[in-house]
């Protein structure tokens, strides 16, 4: 199970699920983290600054009312007053809860404050800069009697009296509600992100056995496929996906292994065969010629029928090894650029014997004299050897067997034909395959390797060798060499 593909692909998913979750969720956390924090900032900034508004335009008209500068308002007297009054106009208002303001002079002392908790004091930095009429934010730490910490943000803004007074305004706001909310968004990505992925996972290795289920019926079906029932195909997924591909695929491999398996066996029972009739024909005469004593005349006469048979053994043997040796690669060709014309009448020469006995005629003719291809001699020769000796062996008496040498668009090719009665179309598949022989030639001589030998030699040198029939009767073979 945890070395399955399905396992694998949940938990790579899982894995970039999480890992892209985690990346979302901090990003959510920090950027709503930043924007409350701007919020807080903006919101104590407005109170302040309204306050100081407020400050100033009290203390501007302080001075036209009271016309002279009186020593107590100088003081700030008549203010000292009026701070925490301003104040608590400024924060009344229950929407501007939980933001706190503080009046504080030029040291630091406080004039007026709208909260009832101990304040966050002001660092002396602040005070400094307050004072030079610079606006300031801190963050300020207070532990309260238990040892709790809070933490304060706060922002503080001078305000200054037209004599030259400076009060300084201080708004500042715990962080609490904040820290509470980013803690339960973190407290609900802690749980949330592995829920999902736990979730996702386990949808994602559900879908997986959907999807990958044809895959392990397939794999029973494989199981139950031996060299004894080849004929056995895979049920593909009526899906038209991957692994309907790959179901096809392997029923197309079984298909041709089972071809090969079969021909195989053929070839066996085709080489038993073939090699008992000469065998039993051996044993039979040998048999009889020792029953009892012989002339020396008959011995010879046994003798001489022995050979023959003996002879027909080495030829098939031979002619199988010649076949084996072009399936294993074995052979290896003498190319060599060589006149076709003068090559096939060299075989046309070989064979004059037996054509006469057979009363067949060959006759040659080259369209494109000193036409060359690229070739094994030794090997072509025989290619031509079994094609024409075939040709003269299925013409009838008085018969003529045509070889013409041209060229085919540029490519060299032979055809080689005879006035014979043709290949029947039912066995015009076969006649290349081995020990193949059309039924009416049976009871010719031959075993049916000729065509075969001649194939694989034409498959060696890349060109394609094919059979058919004259429309006017007789067989033709045809060889193109590549260009
Ligand atoms: N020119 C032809 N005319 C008619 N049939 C042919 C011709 N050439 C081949 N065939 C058919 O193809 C079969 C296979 O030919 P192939 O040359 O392989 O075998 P063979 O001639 O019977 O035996 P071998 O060549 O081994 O002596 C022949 O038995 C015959 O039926
Ligand atoms: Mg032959």
């Amino acid at each position: 199970m945890f070395n399955s593909v399905r396992f694998r692909i949940t938990l790579w998913y899982a894995a970039a699920l999480a890992v892209t979750l985690a990346l979302f969720s901090l990003l959510v956390y920090h950027s709503l983290a930043k924007s409350l924090d701007e919020n807080v900032d903006q919101l104590l900034a407005f109170r302040a600054e309204g306050v100081a508004d407020a400050l100033e335009t009290y203390l501007q008209t302080e001075r036209i009312e009271v016309g002279r500068a009186s020593a107590s308002a100088a003081k700030g007297g008549a203010f000292y007053k009026i701070a925490p009054e301003l104040l608590k106009l400024h924060t009344d208002d229950p929407r501007q809860a939980a933001v706190d303001l503080r009046i504080l002079d030029a040291g630091g002392r406080e004039l007026g404050a709208s909260g009832g908790r101990a304040a966050p004091e002001l660092p002396e930095r602040t005070l400094r800069e307050a004072l030079r009429g610079t606006a300031a934010y801190d963050t300020i730490r207070i532990a309260d009697d238990e040892g709790t910490e809070e933490i304060f943000r706060s922002y503080a803004t001078p305000a200054s009296d037209p004599r030259g007074a400076v009060y300084i305004v201080q708004a500042y706001r715990s962080n609490y509600h904040t820290q509470f909310a980013l803690r339960n968004l973190r407290l609900m990505m802690a749980a949330l992100v592995p829920l999902i992925v736990l979730l996702t996972g386990a949808f994602g290795m559900f879908f997986a056995r959907v999807a990958l289920r044809p895959v392990a019926d397939m794999a029973r079906a494989m199981r139950q496929i031996t060299a004894e029932n080849l004929s056995l195909r895979l049920k593909p997924p009526r899906t038209r996906d991957e692994i309907r591909e790959l179901a096809d695929l392997f029923n197309a491999m079984l298909g041709r292994l089972e071809d090969s398996f079969l021909s195989e066996r053929r070839l066996i029972q085709d080489v038993s065969h073939e090699l008992k009739t000469p065998l039993t024909i051996l044993k039979g005469e040998l048999e009889v010629a020792l029953k009892k004593a012989r002339t020396a005349g008959e011995y010879a006469e046994v003798l001489q029928s022995n050979l023959e048979e003996t002879e027909k053994l080495s030829r098939i043997v031979e002619g199988l090894l010649t076949l084996a040796r072009f399936d294993n690669r074995e052979v290896k060709l003498e190319r060599a650029p060589m006149d076709l014309e003068a090559l096939l009448r060299d075989i046309a020469g070989r064979l004059a014997g037996v054509a006469e006995k057979a009363g067949v005629k060959i006759a040659l003719s080259a369209e494109s004299p000193g036409l060359r291809a690229d070739g094994d001699a030794g090997q072509l020769g025989r290619l031509f050897l079994n094609l024409l000796e075939n040709a003269v062996k299925f013409s009838p008496r008085g018969g003529e067997v045509g070889v013409r040498v041209y060229s085919d668009g540029g490519r060299p090719a032979v055809k080689v034909s005879d006035s014979g009665a043709g290949i029947p179309l039912k066995d015009l598949p076969h006649i290349f395959k081995r020990f193949y022989r059309a039924d009416s030639s049976r009871s010719s001589a031959g075993f049916g390797l000729g065509l075969a030998i001649a194939k694989s030699i034409a498959d060696a040198h890349g060109a394609e060798l094919e059979a058919g029939n004259q429309p006017a009767g007789g067989a033709v073979f045809t060889i193109t060499f590549p260009g």
